[in-house]
């Protein structure tokens, strides 16, 4: 798992699949346990994803990692967090449909070879992709989806609840509606996970 999972490592570094090669600093594969109970997928690297070719690692990176904390998940244990674009978007715009069709074989292969229990979501770019679909965020939202044979949940992108807290109580309803079904399928997933 490791040998490939830096094999795609090394092919999105070398990609030049679509514009978004051109204005990169950084790509951003992904990080986390090659084991992972939980993949969690964003949309795309921002600026300081692009900087230090980390997901999620400004201020939307430390809410979703509260976020996971509170159902007992975490990047540097039972999580793989990546993103549906590898490489940054100028000034943080979505990334074009055809950058994401460009983009996301790796993101399928990494989810093959990780094979996790669930998916959660974040945010409408990274549902529709996976998905397949442009149903609205707010009807994606509230029941598992199917990807591949692997529960998918979509919930709201942890920037959208930095600009908009009245999203933070349905987002935390999501939350527990996923630590819910992570407790059917593995009950015992939170036994020695320690708090920070
Ligand atoms: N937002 C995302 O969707 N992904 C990141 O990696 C960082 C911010």
């Amino acid at each position: 798992t490791e040998q490939t999972m830096n094999a795609i490592a090394q092919k999105v570094a070398r990609c030049s699949r679509c514009v978004l090669a051109k204005t990169r600093k950084n790509t951003v594969p992904g990080f986390g346990s090659f084991q992972p109970l939980v993949m969690v997928i964003g949309e795309g690297p921002g600026a300081d994803e692009d900087e230090t070719g980390l997901p999620f690692v400004g201020a939307a990176g430390k809410l979703l990692d509260k976020m996971l904390e509170a159902i007992s998940l975490s990047r540097d244990t039972n999580c793989y967090i990546a993103n549906i674009v590898k490489c940054r978007p100028p000034n943080n715009r979505t990334p074009l449909p055809e950058e994401a069709d460009a983009c996301i074989s790796f993101l399928e292969a990494q989810i093959h070879i990780l094979k996790p229990k669930l998916i959660l979501a974040a945010g409408r770019t990274a549902a529709q992709n996976l998905l397949k679909t442009t149903e609205a965020l707010g009807r994606l939202r509230g029941t598992f989806r199917d990807y591949n044979g692997i529960p998918l949940l979509v919930t709201y992108h942890p920037s959208a609840l930095l600009r908009d807290v009245s999203l933070k109580r349905p987002a935390w309803e999501d939350l527990k509606l996923f630590r819910a079904e992570l407790l059917r399928l593995v009950p015992d997933y939170a036994k020695d996970f320690i708090k920070k």
